[in-house]
């Protein structure tokens, strides 16, 4: 089992990307792997509120989103399932998180659904960590981190996994903003190396 990270910037090779880079070398430091998924090249869809993940029973979990089928949104879940732990590196925007990453968070709500139902596929998943590297252009904001956090703990808890404590990192805002800090990149690649090294 190896980490999966994933990259919730719609900015291609910017703070949050590299961020994602720094995480990858930190976990390779501490002996483990770790795939980086960008959310900004999938196509997903909204969730539609239909109910169907309310209604439909399913022994396949595949089979719990009417939508599964048009989008690709299941193939940045199926990771999950597997990982020893997940990471998200991301921005934020406007105190969230990026509105693709919140998208794609929403399908969530059909594991929510399986969960509250005591489906064993989802309900007897091993018990792990997530963990999470925010930047922020803004140097001030005393809840700056906090909506993206709650939504990172509620959403992987259904695949009962426990929020760490993110690293937060402001004033961080123009591509190339983090490069300039060393004390930052080493800081990542420290959460990193602790990641891999607790999650076993
Ligand atoms: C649409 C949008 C909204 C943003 N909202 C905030 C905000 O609420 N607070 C803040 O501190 N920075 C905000 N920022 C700045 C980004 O968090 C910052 O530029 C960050 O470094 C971007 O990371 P990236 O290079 O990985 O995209 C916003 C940026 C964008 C594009």
């Amino acid at each position: 089992m190896d980490a999966v990270i994933y990259a919730g910037s719609h900015r291609k090779g910017g703070n949050s990307d590299h961020a994602a880079e720094l995480l990858q070398e930190g976990i390779r430091r501490a002996g483990g792997n770790a795939a980086i998924h960008f959310v900004r090249d999938a196509h997903i869809l909204p969730c539609i509120a239909c109910g169907f993940c309310d209604k439909t029973k399913s022994v396949t979990h595949k089979k719990r989103c009417a939508i599964a089928h048009k989008d690709q949104a299941w193939e940045l879940f199926e990771p999950i399932f597997t990982a020893r732990t997940i990471l998200f590196a991301s921005p934020i925007y406007f105190y969230h998180l990026p509105s693709r990453l919140k998208t794609w968070i929403d399908r969530g709500q059909q594991f929510w659904q399986a969960h509250m139902d005591k489906e064993p596929w989802i309900a007897e998943l091993p018990q792990r960590k997530a963990h999470a590297v925010l930047v922020a252009g803004q140097p001030s904001g005393e809840k700056l981190f906090e909506g993206a956090r709650l939504t990172l703990k509620y959403f992987v808890q259904n695949f009962n996994m426990a929020l760490d404590e993110p690293l937060a990192l402001r004033g961080i805002d123009s591509v190339g903003d983090l490069i300039k800090r060393q004390d930052f990149e080493s800081r990542i690649i420290q959460y990193a190396e602790r990641v891999w090294n607790e999650s076993h």
